[in-house]
Protein backbone atom coordinates (compact mmCIF):
# COMPACT_ATOMS: atom_id res chain seq x y z
CA UNK A 1 0.00 0.00 0.00
CA UNK A 2 1.73 3.25 -1.11
CA UNK A 3 1.99 6.01 1.17
CA UNK A 4 0.32 9.15 0.65
CA UNK A 5 1.61 12.86 1.09
CA UNK A 6 -0.62 14.55 4.23
CA UNK A 7 -1.64 17.08 1.96
CA UNK A 8 -3.38 15.21 0.02
CA UNK A 9 -6.84 14.78 2.12
CA UNK A 10 -7.30 18.28 2.44
CA UNK A 11 -6.77 19.36 -1.12
CA UNK A 12 -9.51 16.52 -2.09
CA UNK A 13 -12.00 17.43 0.77
CA UNK A 14 -11.72 21.13 -0.39
CA UNK A 15 -12.17 20.21 -3.98
CA UNK A 16 -15.07 17.72 -3.68
CA UNK A 17 -18.30 18.79 -3.93
CA UNK A 18 -20.00 16.79 -1.02
CA UNK A 19 -23.59 17.61 -1.58
CA UNK A 20 -23.94 16.66 -5.43
CA UNK A 21 -21.64 13.49 -4.19
CA UNK A 22 -24.68 12.46 -1.76
CA UNK A 23 -27.19 13.47 -4.41
CA UNK A 24 -26.36 10.34 -5.82
CA UNK A 25 -27.71 8.66 -3.06
CA UNK A 26 -30.40 10.87 -2.28
CA UNK A 27 -32.38 13.88 -2.89
CA UNK A 28 -31.31 16.87 -1.04
CA UNK A 29 -32.93 20.26 0.01
CA UNK A 30 -31.24 23.43 0.96
CA UNK A 31 -32.73 24.13 5.15
CA UNK A 32 -30.13 26.74 5.75
CA UNK A 33 -26.86 27.92 5.09
CA UNK A 34 -24.77 25.75 4.04
CA UNK A 35 -26.79 23.10 5.40
CA UNK A 36 -28.98 20.35 2.99
CA UNK A 37 -31.36 18.18 4.40
CA UNK A 38 -32.85 14.61 2.53
CA UNK A 39 -33.30 10.49 3.57
CA UNK A 40 -30.48 9.13 5.26
CA UNK A 41 -28.94 6.63 3.21
CA UNK A 42 -28.31 4.46 6.25
CA UNK A 43 -31.15 3.84 7.35
CA UNK A 44 -35.12 3.46 5.89
CA UNK A 45 -37.13 6.57 6.98
CA UNK A 46 -40.20 8.41 5.44
CA UNK A 47 -39.32 11.84 6.67
CA UNK A 48 -35.54 14.04 5.98
CA UNK A 49 -33.18 13.80 9.32
CA UNK A 50 -30.22 13.38 7.08
CA UNK A 51 -28.34 16.45 7.12
CA UNK A 52 -25.17 17.24 4.68
CA UNK A 53 -23.11 20.97 5.44
CA UNK A 54 -21.77 21.31 2.11
CA UNK A 55 -19.19 23.74 3.56
CA UNK A 56 -17.57 21.70 6.44
CA UNK A 57 -18.83 18.60 4.39
CA UNK A 58 -19.73 17.19 7.48
CA UNK A 59 -23.24 14.69 7.62
CA UNK A 60 -25.02 14.03 10.60
CA UNK A 61 -28.34 11.75 11.00
CA UNK A 62 -30.87 13.15 13.56
CA UNK A 63 -32.51 9.76 13.20
CA UNK A 64 -30.33 6.84 13.17
CA UNK A 65 -26.87 8.82 14.83
CA UNK A 66 -24.34 8.37 12.18
CA UNK A 67 -22.00 11.25 11.25
CA UNK A 68 -18.68 11.65 9.86
CA UNK A 69 -17.17 13.61 7.16
CA UNK A 70 -16.50 12.96 3.11
CA UNK A 71 -14.35 10.62 4.06
CA UNK A 72 -16.35 8.83 6.42
CA UNK A 73 -19.45 9.04 4.18
CA UNK A 74 -17.30 7.65 1.31
CA UNK A 75 -16.26 4.38 3.82
CA UNK A 76 -19.36 4.06 4.57
CA UNK A 77 -21.73 3.69 0.98
CA UNK A 78 -18.74 1.99 -0.63
CA UNK A 79 -17.89 -0.14 2.14
CA UNK A 80 -13.87 0.67 1.27
CA UNK A 81 -11.03 1.36 4.23
CA UNK A 82 -9.75 5.08 4.46
CA UNK A 83 -7.60 4.86 1.55
CA UNK A 84 -9.86 3.56 -0.43
CA UNK A 85 -12.29 6.13 -0.21
CA UNK A 86 -9.05 8.47 -0.59
CA UNK A 87 -8.13 6.83 -4.27
CA UNK A 88 -11.80 6.91 -4.81
CA UNK A 89 -11.95 10.75 -4.38
CA UNK A 90 -9.24 11.55 -6.08
CA UNK A 91 -10.21 9.81 -9.14
CA UNK A 92 -13.61 11.91 -8.78
CA UNK A 93 -12.11 15.36 -8.16
CA UNK A 94 -9.07 14.70 -10.70
CA UNK A 95 -6.59 15.22 -7.52
CA UNK A 96 -3.67 13.30 -8.01
CA UNK A 97 -2.27 11.35 -5.02
CA UNK A 98 1.22 11.69 -4.84
CA UNK A 99 3.37 9.46 -2.90
CA UNK A 100 5.73 9.98 -0.53
CA UNK A 101 9.84 9.62 -0.25
CA UNK A 102 9.71 6.92 -3.40
CA UNK A 103 13.16 5.93 -4.20
CA UNK A 104 13.82 5.84 -8.05
CA UNK A 105 12.79 2.10 -8.75
CA UNK A 106 10.08 2.31 -7.01
CA UNK A 107 9.35 4.91 -8.90
CA UNK A 108 10.14 3.44 -12.26
CA UNK A 109 8.16 0.05 -10.92
CA UNK A 110 5.19 2.29 -10.45
CA UNK A 111 4.82 3.99 -13.72
CA UNK A 112 5.35 1.02 -15.62
CA UNK A 113 2.50 -0.53 -13.68
CA UNK A 114 0.12 2.60 -14.10
CA UNK A 115 1.49 2.58 -18.12
CA UNK A 116 -0.12 -1.49 -18.15
CA UNK A 117 -2.73 -0.39 -16.46
CA UNK A 118 -3.70 2.35 -18.96
CA UNK A 119 -3.28 0.13 -21.31
CA UNK A 120 -5.59 -2.46 -20.13
CA UNK A 121 -8.41 0.23 -18.87
CA UNK A 122 -8.45 1.37 -22.77
CA UNK A 123 -8.40 -2.12 -24.34
CA UNK A 124 -11.51 -3.02 -21.86
CA UNK A 125 -13.22 0.01 -23.35
CA UNK A 126 -12.06 -1.16 -26.75
CA UNK A 127 -13.83 -4.43 -26.31
CA UNK A 128 -16.48 -3.31 -25.06
CA UNK A 129 -17.72 -0.72 -27.95
CA UNK A 130 -16.56 -2.98 -30.49
CA UNK A 131 -19.40 -5.56 -28.82
CA UNK A 132 -21.89 -2.93 -29.07
CA UNK A 133 -21.48 -1.21 -32.50
CA UNK A 134 -19.13 -3.89 -35.00
CA UNK A 135 -20.66 -5.96 -37.32
CA UNK A 136 -18.30 -9.01 -36.50
CA UNK A 137 -19.78 -9.08 -32.90
CA UNK A 138 -23.42 -9.51 -34.07
CA UNK A 139 -23.53 -13.08 -32.85
CA UNK A 140 -21.94 -12.35 -29.83
CA UNK A 141 -24.91 -10.05 -28.93
CA UNK A 142 -27.10 -12.18 -30.13
CA UNK A 143 -25.81 -14.97 -28.53
CA UNK A 144 -25.67 -12.83 -25.27
CA UNK A 145 -29.54 -11.54 -25.45
CA UNK A 146 -30.37 -14.78 -25.96
CA UNK A 147 -29.06 -16.09 -22.61
CA UNK A 148 -30.83 -13.47 -21.00
CA UNK A 149 -28.82 -10.97 -20.33
CA UNK A 150 -29.58 -7.39 -21.00
CA UNK A 151 -27.62 -4.29 -22.55
CA UNK A 152 -27.38 -2.69 -18.69
CA UNK A 153 -26.10 -5.62 -17.24
CA UNK A 154 -23.21 -6.09 -19.60
CA UNK A 155 -22.42 -2.29 -19.76
CA UNK A 156 -22.19 -2.38 -16.31
CA UNK A 157 -19.59 -5.29 -16.08
CA UNK A 158 -18.38 -4.12 -19.20
CA UNK A 159 -18.41 -7.22 -21.03
CA UNK A 160 -17.09 -6.88 -24.74
CA UNK A 161 -15.88 -8.76 -27.70
CA UNK A 162 -12.38 -9.11 -29.25
CA UNK A 163 -12.18 -9.16 -32.66
CA UNK A 164 -11.48 -12.37 -34.74
CA UNK A 165 -8.01 -10.05 -36.40
CA UNK A 166 -4.86 -11.55 -35.08
CA UNK A 167 -3.56 -8.05 -34.29
CA UNK A 168 -6.00 -5.35 -33.65
CA UNK A 169 -5.32 -4.58 -30.42
CA UNK A 170 -2.02 -5.00 -30.86
CA UNK A 171 -1.94 -2.51 -33.82
CA UNK A 172 -4.13 -0.06 -32.21
CA UNK A 173 -1.77 0.36 -28.86
CA UNK A 174 0.92 0.61 -30.36
CA UNK A 175 -0.60 3.60 -32.78
CA UNK A 176 -1.13 5.42 -29.13
CA UNK A 177 2.38 4.99 -28.30
CA UNK A 178 2.44 1.60 -26.20
CA UNK A 179 5.08 -0.65 -27.00
CA UNK A 180 5.20 -4.37 -27.44
CA UNK A 181 6.94 -5.10 -24.53
CA UNK A 182 3.80 -3.65 -22.80
CA UNK A 183 1.36 -5.22 -24.26
CA UNK A 184 3.39 -8.33 -23.16
CA UNK A 185 3.56 -7.29 -19.93
CA UNK A 186 -0.42 -6.76 -19.93
CA UNK A 187 -0.80 -10.48 -20.94
CA UNK A 188 -2.39 -8.83 -24.42
CA UNK A 189 -0.15 -10.04 -26.71
CA UNK A 190 1.55 -13.39 -26.89
CA UNK A 191 4.72 -14.60 -29.29
CA UNK A 192 3.85 -17.04 -31.76
CA UNK A 193 6.32 -19.42 -32.71
CA UNK A 194 7.88 -22.83 -31.57
CA UNK A 195 10.66 -21.20 -29.75
CA UNK A 196 8.91 -18.44 -28.71
CA UNK A 197 10.61 -16.16 -30.92
CA UNK A 198 8.15 -15.70 -33.73
CA UNK A 199 5.50 -12.70 -34.41
CA UNK A 200 3.48 -11.37 -31.78
CA UNK A 201 0.43 -11.06 -32.09
CA UNK A 202 -3.08 -10.49 -29.70
CA UNK A 203 -4.20 -13.01 -27.18
CA UNK A 204 -7.46 -12.21 -27.24
CA UNK A 205 -9.23 -13.29 -30.72
CA UNK A 206 -13.22 -13.91 -31.61
CA UNK A 207 -14.33 -14.31 -27.89
CA UNK A 208 -16.58 -12.50 -25.60
CA UNK A 209 -14.47 -10.53 -23.09
CA UNK A 210 -15.22 -9.93 -19.13
CA UNK A 211 -12.72 -7.52 -17.52
CA UNK A 212 -11.24 -9.27 -14.29
CA UNK A 213 -10.96 -6.10 -12.26
CA UNK A 214 -9.53 -5.16 -8.67
CA UNK A 215 -11.61 -4.41 -5.95
CA UNK A 216 -11.62 -0.74 -7.04
CA UNK A 217 -12.60 -1.77 -10.18
CA UNK A 218 -9.14 -1.29 -12.19
CA UNK A 219 -9.39 -3.99 -15.09
CA UNK A 220 -6.31 -6.06 -14.62
CA UNK A 221 -6.90 -8.85 -17.29
CA UNK A 222 -9.69 -10.86 -18.88
CA UNK A 223 -11.41 -13.71 -18.88
CA UNK A 224 -12.54 -14.81 -22.55
CA UNK A 225 -15.02 -17.20 -23.82
CA UNK A 226 -15.17 -18.81 -27.18
CA UNK A 227 -18.20 -18.46 -29.20
CA UNK A 228 -17.61 -22.11 -29.81
CA UNK A 229 -16.02 -21.88 -33.14
CA UNK A 230 -12.22 -22.83 -32.30
CA UNK A 231 -10.66 -25.60 -30.23
CA UNK A 232 -9.26 -23.66 -27.76
CA UNK A 233 -10.44 -23.63 -23.80
CA UNK A 234 -14.44 -22.19 -23.65
CA UNK A 235 -12.67 -19.74 -20.86
CA UNK A 236 -9.44 -18.27 -21.87
CA UNK A 237 -8.14 -15.91 -19.23
CA UNK A 238 -4.69 -13.68 -19.01
CA UNK A 239 -1.63 -15.56 -17.84
CA UNK A 240 -0.80 -14.69 -14.49
CA UNK A 241 1.65 -11.63 -14.66
CA UNK A 242 3.54 -9.12 -12.37
CA UNK A 243 -0.19 -6.96 -12.62
CA UNK A 244 -2.56 -10.12 -13.01
CA UNK A 245 -3.50 -13.00 -10.09
CA UNK A 246 -6.21 -14.81 -10.66
CA UNK A 247 -6.04 -16.18 -7.13
CA UNK A 248 -6.32 -12.16 -5.95
CA UNK A 249 -9.53 -11.23 -7.85
CA UNK A 250 -12.65 -11.90 -6.70
CA UNK A 251 -14.43 -11.32 -9.92
CA UNK A 252 -17.54 -8.22 -9.63
CA UNK A 253 -16.13 -7.51 -6.39
CA UNK A 254 -16.02 -3.83 -7.21
CA UNK A 255 -20.10 -4.16 -8.05
CA UNK A 256 -21.08 -5.94 -5.00
CA UNK A 257 -18.86 -3.61 -2.40
CA UNK A 258 -22.19 -1.42 -1.43
CA UNK A 259 -24.22 -4.35 -1.77
CA UNK A 260 -22.49 -6.22 0.67
CA UNK A 261 -21.66 -3.82 3.17
CA UNK A 262 -25.61 -3.50 3.37
CA UNK A 263 -26.70 -7.00 3.70
CA UNK A 264 -24.05 -7.70 5.82
CA UNK A 265 -23.12 -11.32 3.30
CA UNK A 266 -21.43 -11.52 0.13
CA UNK A 267 -22.80 -14.52 -2.55
CA UNK A 268 -20.05 -16.35 -4.13
CA UNK A 269 -20.90 -17.98 -7.52
CA UNK A 270 -18.61 -19.83 -9.63
CA UNK A 271 -18.73 -18.33 -13.12
CA UNK A 272 -19.31 -14.43 -14.23
CA UNK A 273 -22.86 -15.57 -15.81
CA UNK A 274 -23.98 -16.36 -12.73
CA UNK A 275 -22.31 -12.87 -11.45
CA UNK A 276 -24.27 -11.09 -14.13
CA UNK A 277 -27.58 -12.95 -14.14
CA UNK A 278 -27.86 -12.15 -9.74
CA UNK A 279 -26.97 -8.96 -10.28
CA UNK A 280 -29.64 -8.26 -13.31
CA UNK A 281 -32.52 -10.21 -10.74
CA UNK A 282 -31.54 -7.22 -8.54
CA UNK A 283 -29.55 -9.64 -5.91
CA UNK A 284 -26.57 -7.22 -6.28
CA UNK A 285 -23.89 -8.46 -3.63
CA UNK A 286 -22.70 -10.95 -5.30
CA UNK A 287 -19.15 -12.16 -6.67
CA UNK A 288 -17.52 -15.44 -8.42
CA UNK A 289 -14.61 -17.34 -7.58
CA UNK A 290 -14.03 -17.84 -11.28
CA UNK A 291 -13.99 -21.74 -10.75
CA UNK A 292 -11.40 -23.04 -9.02
CA UNK A 293 -11.67 -23.22 -5.15
CA UNK A 294 -11.32 -19.96 -2.85
CA UNK A 295 -7.58 -18.96 -2.44
CA UNK A 296 -6.47 -17.29 1.43
CA UNK A 297 -6.33 -13.90 -0.85
CA UNK A 298 -9.84 -14.23 -2.12
CA UNK A 299 -10.99 -15.21 1.41
CA UNK A 300 -9.60 -12.28 2.95
CA UNK A 301 -11.37 -10.27 0.12
CA UNK A 302 -14.82 -11.82 0.83
CA UNK A 303 -13.90 -10.55 4.66
CA UNK A 304 -13.66 -7.16 3.82
CA UNK A 305 -16.89 -6.95 1.87
CA UNK A 306 -18.73 -8.48 4.48
CA UNK A 307 -18.85 -11.10 7.58
CA UNK A 308 -21.08 -13.74 6.35
CA UNK A 309 -20.23 -15.08 3.18
CA UNK A 310 -22.84 -17.76 1.27
CA UNK A 311 -21.10 -20.18 -1.35
CA UNK A 312 -23.59 -20.74 -4.10
CA UNK A 313 -20.98 -22.87 -6.02
CA UNK A 314 -22.18 -25.89 -8.23
CA UNK A 315 -24.33 -29.19 -6.46
CA UNK A 316 -22.10 -31.33 -8.01
CA UNK A 317 -18.85 -33.35 -6.65
CA UNK A 318 -15.89 -30.94 -7.59
CA UNK A 319 -18.35 -27.93 -6.33
CA UNK A 320 -18.60 -29.83 -3.12
CA UNK A 321 -14.81 -30.04 -2.62
CA UNK A 322 -14.21 -26.73 -3.52
CA UNK A 323 -16.46 -25.66 -0.75
CA UNK A 324 -15.04 -28.12 2.11
CA UNK A 325 -11.16 -26.38 0.08
CA UNK A 326 -12.97 -22.92 0.76
CA UNK A 327 -13.96 -24.28 4.42
CA UNK A 328 -10.53 -24.97 5.47
CA UNK A 329 -8.75 -21.65 3.80
CA UNK A 330 -11.68 -19.83 5.91
CA UNK A 331 -11.35 -21.14 9.60
CA UNK A 332 -8.69 -19.19 10.39
CA UNK A 333 -9.91 -16.07 9.10
CA UNK A 334 -13.53 -15.40 11.26
CA UNK A 335 -15.78 -15.07 8.31
CA UNK A 336 -19.04 -16.78 8.50
CA UNK A 337 -19.23 -19.34 6.37
CA UNK A 338 -22.61 -21.10 4.65
CA UNK A 339 -23.54 -23.09 1.94
CA UNK A 340 -26.66 -22.40 -0.14
CA UNK A 341 -28.77 -25.70 -1.59
CA UNK A 342 -28.96 -25.69 -5.19
CA UNK A 343 -30.55 -27.41 -7.10
CA UNK A 344 -28.52 -30.33 -8.96
CA UNK A 345 -27.33 -29.67 -12.20
CA UNK A 346 -28.99 -25.60 -12.22
CA UNK A 347 -26.51 -22.82 -11.57
CA UNK A 348 -27.54 -19.24 -9.95
CA UNK A 349 -27.54 -17.77 -13.50
CA UNK A 350 -30.13 -20.91 -14.43
CA UNK A 351 -32.07 -19.87 -10.85
CA UNK A 352 -31.84 -16.08 -11.42
CA UNK A 353 -32.94 -15.96 -15.62
CA UNK A 354 -35.79 -18.63 -15.26
CA UNK A 355 -37.05 -18.10 -11.55
CA UNK A 356 -36.15 -14.43 -10.83
CA UNK A 357 -34.88 -12.30 -7.79
CA UNK A 358 -37.16 -13.96 -5.59
CA UNK A 359 -36.37 -17.45 -6.23
CA UNK A 360 -33.03 -16.48 -5.50
CA UNK A 361 -33.36 -14.73 -2.54
CA UNK A 362 -35.67 -17.92 -1.35
CA UNK A 363 -32.47 -20.35 -2.49
CA UNK A 364 -29.86 -17.91 -0.51
CA UNK A 365 -32.52 -17.79 2.57
CA UNK A 366 -32.18 -21.57 2.94
CA UNK A 367 -28.77 -21.40 3.28
CA UNK A 368 -27.22 -24.00 5.97
CA UNK A 369 -23.76 -23.17 8.09
CA UNK A 370 -21.03 -24.54 6.57
CA UNK A 371 -20.40 -27.49 9.54
CA UNK A 372 -24.11 -28.86 8.73
CA UNK A 373 -23.34 -29.24 5.32
CA UNK A 374 -19.98 -30.80 5.89
CA UNK A 375 -21.43 -33.50 8.06
CA UNK A 376 -24.47 -34.27 6.05
CA UNK A 377 -22.47 -34.60 3.39
CA UNK A 378 -20.51 -37.01 5.11
CA UNK A 379 -23.25 -39.52 6.34
CA UNK A 380 -24.32 -39.00 2.57
CA UNK A 381 -21.40 -40.50 1.19
CA UNK A 382 -20.72 -42.95 4.15
CA UNK A 383 -20.64 -46.94 4.55
CA UNK A 384 -24.00 -46.75 7.27
CA UNK A 385 -24.68 -50.53 6.57
CA UNK A 386 -21.86 -51.76 8.92
CA UNK A 387 -20.86 -51.09 11.58
CA UNK A 388 -17.14 -50.95 10.72
CA UNK A 389 -18.41 -48.14 8.44
CA UNK A 390 -20.51 -46.25 11.20
CA UNK A 391 -17.03 -46.35 12.76
CA UNK A 392 -15.24 -44.83 9.92
CA UNK A 393 -18.50 -42.02 9.35
CA UNK A 394 -17.79 -41.30 12.85
CA UNK A 395 -13.73 -40.49 12.29
CA UNK A 396 -14.79 -38.21 9.89
CA UNK A 397 -17.36 -36.20 11.61
CA UNK A 398 -15.56 -35.63 14.69
CA UNK A 399 -13.10 -32.56 13.57
CA UNK A 400 -16.41 -31.63 12.18
CA UNK A 401 -17.82 -31.04 15.42
CA UNK A 402 -14.69 -30.06 16.88
CA UNK A 403 -15.01 -26.93 15.29
CA UNK A 404 -18.79 -25.97 16.97
CA UNK A 405 -19.11 -25.00 20.52
CA UNK A 406 -21.85 -25.99 22.58
CA UNK A 407 -24.86 -24.53 20.97
CA UNK A 408 -28.47 -25.17 19.56
CA UNK A 409 -26.37 -26.27 16.47
CA UNK A 410 -24.62 -28.66 17.80
CA UNK A 411 -27.19 -30.61 19.92
CA UNK A 412 -29.31 -30.53 16.45
CA UNK A 413 -26.62 -32.29 14.19
CA UNK A 414 -25.87 -34.61 17.06
CA UNK A 415 -29.57 -36.10 16.83
CA UNK A 416 -29.34 -36.08 12.92
CA UNK A 417 -26.42 -38.21 13.57
CA UNK A 418 -27.42 -40.23 16.28
CA UNK A 419 -30.29 -41.09 13.87
CA UNK A 420 -28.74 -41.68 10.38
CA UNK A 421 -26.17 -43.93 12.20
CA UNK A 422 -28.69 -45.52 14.51
CA UNK A 423 -27.04 -45.51 17.57
CA UNK A 424 -28.56 -43.86 20.83
CA UNK A 425 -28.04 -40.03 21.49
CA UNK A 426 -25.54 -41.08 24.09
CA UNK A 427 -23.36 -42.92 22.41
CA UNK A 428 -23.15 -40.57 19.16
CA UNK A 429 -22.37 -37.56 21.98
CA UNK A 430 -19.85 -39.34 23.46
CA UNK A 431 -18.29 -40.80 19.91
CA UNK A 432 -18.66 -37.32 18.30
CA UNK A 433 -17.56 -35.20 21.12
CA UNK A 434 -15.30 -37.28 23.31
CA UNK A 435 -11.54 -36.84 23.53
CA UNK A 436 -11.15 -40.59 21.53
CA UNK A 437 -7.96 -42.74 22.29
CA UNK A 438 -4.85 -40.49 20.45
CA UNK A 439 -6.04 -41.86 17.74
CA UNK A 440 -6.96 -38.97 16.05
CA UNK A 441 -5.54 -38.54 12.87
CA UNK A 442 -2.61 -36.01 12.81
CA UNK A 443 -3.99 -34.42 9.71
CA UNK A 444 -7.15 -33.07 10.92
CA UNK A 445 -6.12 -32.44 15.14
CA UNK A 446 -8.75 -30.82 16.13
CA UNK A 447 -8.32 -27.37 17.28
CA UNK A 448 -10.04 -26.85 21.25
CA UNK A 449 -13.67 -26.12 21.15
CA UNK A 450 -14.68 -22.76 20.43
CA UNK A 451 -18.46 -21.05 20.62
CA UNK A 452 -20.21 -21.37 17.54
CA UNK A 453 -20.42 -17.30 17.32
CA UNK A 454 -16.25 -17.22 17.25
CA UNK A 455 -14.44 -19.16 15.13
CA UNK A 456 -11.26 -20.13 16.66
CA UNK A 457 -7.90 -17.93 15.13
CA UNK A 458 -5.35 -21.02 14.74
CA UNK A 459 -2.12 -19.02 14.85
CA UNK A 460 0.10 -19.53 11.61
CA UNK A 461 2.75 -21.81 13.13
CA UNK A 462 0.11 -24.32 14.01
CA UNK A 463 -1.59 -24.41 10.75
CA UNK A 464 1.80 -24.33 8.82
CA UNK A 465 2.52 -27.59 11.63
CA UNK A 466 -0.87 -29.30 11.05
CA UNK A 467 -0.16 -28.51 6.94
CA UNK A 468 3.64 -30.35 7.20
CA UNK A 469 1.80 -32.80 9.06
CA UNK A 470 -1.04 -33.71 6.55
CA UNK A 471 1.88 -33.82 4.03
CA UNK A 472 4.09 -36.17 5.69
CA UNK A 473 0.76 -38.89 6.79
CA UNK A 474 -0.24 -38.60 2.53
CA UNK A 475 3.60 -38.99 1.43
CA UNK A 476 3.47 -42.55 3.18
CA UNK A 477 -0.22 -43.28 2.25
CA UNK A 478 0.85 -42.59 -2.09
CA UNK A 479 3.45 -44.83 -1.96
CA UNK A 480 5.57 -44.34 -4.50
CA UNK A 481 4.59 -41.10 -5.80
CA UNK A 482 4.53 -40.16 -1.89
CA UNK A 483 8.37 -40.80 -1.93
CA UNK A 484 8.89 -38.79 -5.05
CA UNK A 485 7.13 -36.26 -2.92
CA UNK A 486 9.35 -36.39 0.04
CA UNK A 487 12.30 -36.91 -1.87
CA UNK A 488 11.49 -33.55 -3.38
CA UNK A 489 10.90 -31.40 -0.38
CA UNK A 490 13.70 -29.82 2.02
CA UNK A 491 14.21 -28.35 5.62
CA UNK A 492 13.07 -25.57 4.60
CA UNK A 493 9.88 -27.03 3.29
CA UNK A 494 9.10 -27.63 6.98
CA UNK A 495 8.55 -25.19 9.62
CA UNK A 496 7.70 -27.73 12.44
CA UNK A 497 11.32 -28.65 13.92
CA UNK A 498 9.77 -32.53 14.41
CA UNK A 499 7.92 -32.55 10.88
CA UNK A 500 11.37 -31.52 9.80
CA UNK A 501 12.99 -34.26 11.15
CA UNK A 502 10.44 -36.91 10.74
CA UNK A 503 10.82 -36.19 6.91
CA UNK A 504 14.36 -36.78 6.93
CA UNK A 505 13.95 -39.84 8.78
CA UNK A 506 11.48 -41.11 6.36
CA UNK A 507 13.80 -40.15 3.50
CA UNK A 508 16.91 -41.89 4.53
CA UNK A 509 15.77 -44.54 7.19
CA UNK A 510 12.28 -45.03 6.98
CA UNK A 511 12.62 -48.71 8.80
CA UNK A 512 14.83 -47.69 11.53
CA UNK A 513 13.15 -46.52 15.03
CA UNK A 514 14.25 -43.86 16.51
CA UNK A 515 16.12 -43.02 19.71
CA UNK A 516 14.12 -39.46 20.56
CA UNK A 517 10.54 -40.72 22.28
CA UNK A 518 8.95 -37.56 20.57
CA UNK A 519 10.18 -37.91 17.40
CA UNK A 520 8.90 -42.04 17.88
CA UNK A 521 5.67 -40.72 19.17
CA UNK A 522 5.50 -38.00 16.02
CA UNK A 523 5.98 -40.48 13.60
CA UNK A 524 3.02 -43.08 14.97
CA UNK A 525 0.68 -40.20 14.98
CA UNK A 526 1.66 -39.62 11.14
CA UNK A 527 1.20 -43.46 10.36
CA UNK A 528 -1.94 -43.77 11.89
CA UNK A 529 -3.08 -40.56 10.11
CA UNK A 530 -1.72 -42.25 6.45
CA UNK A 531 -3.66 -45.44 7.54
CA UNK A 532 -6.55 -43.47 7.56
CA UNK A 533 -6.15 -41.36 4.08
CA UNK A 534 -8.81 -42.69 1.76
CA UNK A 535 -9.54 -41.73 -1.74
CA UNK A 536 -6.81 -39.31 -2.07
CA UNK A 537 -4.68 -39.43 -5.16
CA UNK A 538 -1.69 -37.54 -6.36
CA UNK A 539 -2.85 -34.88 -7.40
CA UNK A 540 -4.03 -34.15 -3.89
CA UNK A 541 -0.40 -34.28 -2.92
CA UNK A 542 0.53 -31.96 -5.44
CA UNK A 543 -1.75 -29.77 -4.03
CA UNK A 544 -0.25 -30.37 -0.40
CA UNK A 545 3.57 -30.02 -1.47
CA UNK A 546 2.66 -27.05 -3.09
CA UNK A 547 1.37 -25.25 -0.46
CA UNK A 548 4.21 -26.44 1.68
CA UNK A 549 6.45 -24.75 -1.15
CA UNK A 550 4.17 -21.64 -0.76
CA UNK A 551 5.00 -21.14 2.97
CA UNK A 552 8.56 -21.83 2.22
CA UNK A 553 8.72 -18.93 0.11
CA UNK A 554 6.50 -16.41 2.24
CA UNK A 555 8.98 -17.62 5.32
CA UNK A 556 11.63 -16.42 3.38
CA UNK A 557 10.16 -13.33 2.18
CA UNK A 558 9.69 -12.21 5.47
CA UNK A 559 12.96 -12.56 6.92
CA UNK A 560 15.00 -11.29 3.17
CA UNK A 561 17.22 -8.95 2.73
CA UNK A 562 15.43 -6.31 0.24
CA UNK A 563 17.89 -7.13 -2.54
CA UNK A 564 16.27 -10.58 -2.38
CA UNK A 565 12.89 -9.76 -2.34
CA UNK A 566 12.23 -9.56 -6.03
CA UNK A 567 13.10 -12.86 -7.16
CA UNK A 568 11.49 -14.39 -4.20
CA UNK A 569 8.33 -13.18 -4.84
CA UNK A 570 8.85 -14.00 -8.59
CA UNK A 571 9.40 -17.56 -7.22
CA UNK A 572 5.83 -16.89 -4.57
CA UNK A 573 3.72 -15.90 -7.97
CA UNK A 574 5.18 -19.13 -10.21
CA UNK A 575 4.39 -21.43 -7.23
CA UNK A 576 0.58 -19.76 -7.25
CA UNK A 577 -0.08 -20.41 -10.26
CA UNK A 578 1.06 -24.13 -9.82
CA UNK A 579 -0.93 -24.24 -7.22
CA UNK A 580 -3.90 -23.28 -9.12
CA UNK A 581 -3.38 -25.52 -11.87
CA UNK A 582 -2.88 -28.53 -9.10
CA UNK A 583 -6.10 -27.16 -7.39
CA UNK A 584 -7.95 -27.59 -10.46
CA UNK A 585 -6.68 -30.82 -11.92
CA UNK A 586 -7.34 -32.45 -7.75
CA UNK A 587 -10.72 -31.25 -8.26
CA UNK A 588 -11.31 -32.68 -11.79
N1 LIG B 1 -13.40 -20.94 -15.82
C1 LIG B 1 -12.14 -20.58 -16.26
N2 LIG B 1 -11.51 -21.29 -17.24
C2 LIG B 1 -12.11 -22.36 -17.81
C3 LIG B 1 -13.39 -22.74 -17.38
C4 LIG B 1 -14.01 -22.02 -16.37
O1 LIG B 1 -11.59 -19.60 -15.77
N3 LIG B 1 -11.48 -23.01 -18.79
C5 LIG B 1 -14.05 -20.17 -14.76
C6 LIG B 1 -14.79 -18.97 -15.31
O2 LIG B 1 -14.67 -17.93 -14.37
C7 LIG B 1 -16.20 -19.46 -15.38
C8 LIG B 1 -16.28 -20.34 -14.17
O3 LIG B 1 -15.01 -20.96 -14.11
O4 LIG B 1 -17.12 -18.38 -15.31
C9 LIG B 1 -17.38 -21.37 -14.19
O5 LIG B 1 -17.22 -22.21 -15.30
P1 LIG B 1 -18.45 -22.70 -16.14
O6 LIG B 1 -19.57 -23.10 -15.25
O7 LIG B 1 -17.92 -23.69 -17.12
O8 LIG B 1 -18.82 -21.40 -16.97
P2 LIG B 1 -20.03 -20.36 -16.86
O9 LIG B 1 -19.52 -19.10 -16.30
O10 LIG B 1 -21.20 -20.97 -16.26
O11 LIG B 1 -20.23 -20.05 -18.39
P3 LIG B 1 -21.41 -20.43 -19.31
O12 LIG B 1 -22.64 -20.24 -18.51
O13 LIG B 1 -21.26 -19.47 -20.43
O14 LIG B 1 -21.22 -21.85 -19.73
MN1 LIG C 1 -21.60 -22.49 -14.87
Amino acid sequence: MPRYRDDAKERIRDAVDFVALVEERTELRRSSGANHMGRCPFHEERTPSFSVNAQKKMFHCFGCGVEGDVFDYVQLVENVDFVGALELLAARTGIELEVEDEDPQAAERRRHRERLLELLERTAAFYERFLWESREAAGARAYLAERGLTEATLRAYRVGYAPSAWDTVLRSSQRAGFKARELHDAGLVVRGGRDGRGRVYDRFRARITFPLADARGRVLGFGARTMGGDRGPKYLNTAENEIFHKGRILYGAHLARAAAGKAGAVIVCEGYTDVLALHQAGVENVVASMGTALTEDQVGELRKLAPVVELALDADDAGQEAMLRAARVAASSRVELRVVPLPEGRDPADVALADGAEAVRALVGRSVPFVRFRVERTLARGDLSSAEGKDKVIEELRPAFATIGESVLREELLAVCADRLAISPDLARSLLLGRGRGARPAASAAPAAARADERPRVPREQRDARLEAAFLALCLALGADGARHLAEVTDEHFSDPLARAAARRLRDAPDAPPEDPELAAYLDRVRRAAERVEASTSATLEVERLQLDLRRVERLQQAAEPGARAALARERIAIRQRLDEAIDRSLR
